[in-house]
């Protein structure tokens, strides 16, 4: 099939690449000509595992090429896959003028039918209102279909060969089973339903996963005081196949571009019908609270902040991707350089990102965690890259001024973690100190 991609973000260029990894003819648009130039060249603008090489196949066997070009690339093509940005406004709601504007170039280019395929994630009414928009430019017929694009950031390509489920949401058969057989390669289990369910499909998803994510925090948080372990908890509850194992990892909350824009969004689709989605909005709040536990066990273990040297190890807000959208770095560093500290910081691949947000004299960017160790007072993994999980962490501790850790991700075992040295902070596991001594020494320590 020929295929036109709207949209190079995440979603836009994985599904557009492996579409044509598929077999199909790929034409992904931008309107931002330097990442068009980019990806002609074989550069990628994201990291993201195995894409570089799914794009020189695809490219050097002529089944995908790039273009800013975004009229000519309609006229060719019987599908159009709507893959623009919905950022955040600033009530929440989520911004649709690309989406908008994409509706209104692909009318004006319309030179036949065409199916308008949308995967950007958009409030329920939205594809009715791309099928106004377009019909009020165009007399030439088309159908609309909606299908939620689920991938993950990180593993975006192994989730859009090996999806759990596509949702197809249209009206019209034929249009269904154009886009059923477009699919049929990747997946037996295809849903077929109406356009304002699959619209609410991804953003109930997401709210779900975000809302089992702040459920276990909090669980975490109570495990703390009562003396229980997390992992542990999470592991029992996960037999239950009710509940199932996955998104119970408890840590330092959720970040990232999707869940914590969809969650508000949704919170606003549903004030804008006059209902109040109480239990999402204490998700959002639990989950701004969850990141700031690192600094409280800071204060816990060193008394204060000021003029102490915090190594930061992982920027991103999850493992293998560059991205810091929402990041709880963001905010934990933000707070670190307000109560006065010096961070040293070491991501594998996010620090220029990070840098780009936020940037400050008393930041120190390093190039490995060790170099971010070097006489710290304290180091909190914020990322569970799995470098972190490889290091010489007798080394780590010896290269501190003191063996501080605040792990927000779980990352080592408590019982590797009780034979080094470290006073030992993990999320809603007990603390791992050697004795009450080593504890009150370090909250002792002359910070000159
Ligand atoms: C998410 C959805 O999973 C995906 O289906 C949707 O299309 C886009 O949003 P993504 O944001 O790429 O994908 O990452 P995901 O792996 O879902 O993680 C999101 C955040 O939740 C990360 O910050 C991660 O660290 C955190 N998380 C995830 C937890 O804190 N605990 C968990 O158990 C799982």
């Amino acid at each position: 099939m020929n295929l036109t991609v709207i949209g190079t973000g995440y979603v836009g260029l994985v599904s557009g690449v492996c579409f044509s990894d598929l077999g199909n003819r790929v034409t992904c648009v931008d309107n931002v000509p330097q990442k068009i130039e980019m990806l002609k060249k074989g550069e990628v603008p994201i990291y993201e595992p195995g894409l570089k090489e799914l794009i020189d196949k695809n490219t050097e066997e002529s089944r995908l090429s790039f273009t800013t070009d975004l009229s000519a690339a309609v006229k060719e093509a019987e599908i159009i896959i709507i893959a623009v940005g919905t950022p955040q406004s600033e009530n929440g709601e989520a911004d649709l003028r690309y989406i908008d504007q994409a509706a209104k170039e692909i009318a004006a280019a319309m030179n036949g039918y065409k199916i308008i395929m949308t995967k950007s994630t958009v409030p329920v009414g939205t594809n009715e209102r791309i099928r106004n928009l377009i019909s009020g430019i165009t007399n030439h017929s088309f159908d609309i279909v909606s299908v939620p694009e689920f991938l993950r950031e990180g593993s975006a390509v192994r989730d859009t060969f090996n999806p759990d489920r596509i949702v197809i949401g249209t009206e019209r058969k034929a249009a269904a089973e154009k886009i059923i057989s477009l699919h049929t390669p990747l997946t037996d289990n295809i849903f077929v339903t109406d356009i304002r369910s699959a619209e609410m499909i991804k953003y109930a998803s997401n709210a779900f996963l975000a809302t089992k994510i702040s459920f276990i925090n909090e669980i975490a948080n109570i495990c703390e005081k009562v003396g229980a372990d997390v992992d542990l908890v999470a592991q029992g509850m996960g037999y239950d196949k009710r509940i199932g194992p996955s998104f119970l990892s408890a840590g330092i909350g959720y970040g990232g571009s999707c869940f914590p824009k969809d969650t508000k969004a949704l919170i606003q689709i549903a004030g804008n019908v006059e209902y109040d989605f109480k239990l999402l909005r204490s998700v959002v709040e639990v989950n701004q609270m969850q990141r700031f536990g690192v600094i409280d066990k800071l204060l816990d273990s060193l008394g204060t902040i000021q003029n102490r040297t915090i190594g930061i190890w992982g920027l991103a807000f999850k493992p293998n991707t560059d991205d810091v959208r929402e990041a709880p770095s963001l905010e934990i560093v933000s707070a670190l350089l307000e109560l006065g500290a010096t961070v040293k910081i070491y991501d594998p691949i996010a620090t220029n990102n990070f840098l780009n947000v936020l940037n400050h004299p008393y930041i120190i960017r390093c190039d490995s965690a060790l170099d971010a160790s070097r006489d710290c007072d304290a180091i909190c993994l914020l990322t569970d890259w799995q470098e972190f999980k490889e290091v010489d962490l007798d080394q780590i501790g010896d290269a501190m001024r003191l063996p501080i850790m605040i792990d927000g991700r779980n990352t080592y075992t408590l019982k590797d973690m009780a034979t080094k040295k470290f006073l030992y902070y993990s999320v809603g596991r007990p603390l791992i100190k050697h004795t009450h001594e080593q504890a009150l020494e370090y909250q002792n320590v002359n910070i000159g």
